[in-house]
């Protein structure tokens, strides 16, 4: 089998971290996400971390050489020998052009799969997303609300949300998108990477999770089921 490379493609909120997690806990392949990498540094407090923080909040994109380092270093890694699932990245034309440099000295053949979801849906998810700052638990007030409200029902901590779900901040990160990211499936288009267009407007998460499955067998055969958590 090849080592499996997927790229969960799609807006803000359009369920890419959701979806990593459902395929990370049922393959035994490694979850990259920078977004996740990047709000580890701003808690941590470091210099890159304070670099990065107001931009985060801003709603902008962290400059391209930052990110593309942090995923280099993290494709390094054993856990990664099986495979890796990239969610949040690459979201820039340079980015997408760094990554397919580094798949082509790997011999890696990506599948992209594009997480379509209506804008509006977007707006109304994001207002109700819920974190756990302990354990990373993601909630959602309407579709995956805790049993007990504002609770984590792994391990009691209190639910917070993130600083740039502020709806100011989510029209600027979708502006965001569509001026930087979206650009980025035409240049896979022009490198033949295989891309799946998946509605993850109005399905569960388990449904969409499913589809995606599919298609990962479809294009690396077989892949290890593991019966714990990667
Ligand atoms: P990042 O953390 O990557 O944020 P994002 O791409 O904006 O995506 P989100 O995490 O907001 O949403 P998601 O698609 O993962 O949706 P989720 O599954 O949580 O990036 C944050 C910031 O970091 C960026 O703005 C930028 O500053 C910086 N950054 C990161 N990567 C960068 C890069 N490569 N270059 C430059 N800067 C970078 O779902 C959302 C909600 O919907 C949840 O509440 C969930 O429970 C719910 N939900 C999910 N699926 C469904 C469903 N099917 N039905 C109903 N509800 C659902």
């Amino acid at each position: 089998m090849n080592r499996p490379c997927l790229i969960l493609f799609g807006p803000p909120g359009s369920g890419k971290g959701t979806q990593a997690k459902f395929l990370r806990d049922t393959l035994q392949i490694a979850h990259i996400s920078t977004g996740d990498m990047l709000r580890e540094r701003v808690s941590a407090g470091d210099e890159l971390g304070r670099e990065v923080a107001g931009i985060m909040k801003s709603g902008g994109l962290v400059p391209d050489e930052t990110v593309y380092h942090l995923v280099v270093d993290r494709i390094e890694r054993p856990d990664c020998a099986n495979g890796f699932l990239l969610d949040g990245f690459p979201r820039t034309v340079k980015q997408a052009r760094l990554l397919s440099e580094l798949l082509d000295v790997q011999g890696i053949s990506p599948l992209v799969i594009f997480l379509k979801v209506d804008y509006n849906v977007i707006i109304a998810r994001l207002s109700g997303r819920r974190l756990c700052p302990t354990c990373g638990a993601v909630y959602n007030l309407s579709s995956s609300a805790p049993e007990e409200a504002k609770v984590c029902d792994l391990d009691g901590t209190r639910l917070v949300s993130r600083d740039d779900d502020r709806p100011g901040v989510v029209l600027d990160r979708l502006k965001a998108y569509e001026r930087e990211t979206a650009p980025v499936l035409d240049f896979f288009r022009s490198v033949n990477y295989p891309i799946f267009e998946v509605d993850g407007t109005s399905r569960p998460p388990v449904e969409i999770a499913r589809e995606i499955r599919i298609l990962i067998e479809k294009k690396y055969g077989s892949v290890p089921v593991s019966v714990s958590k990667a």
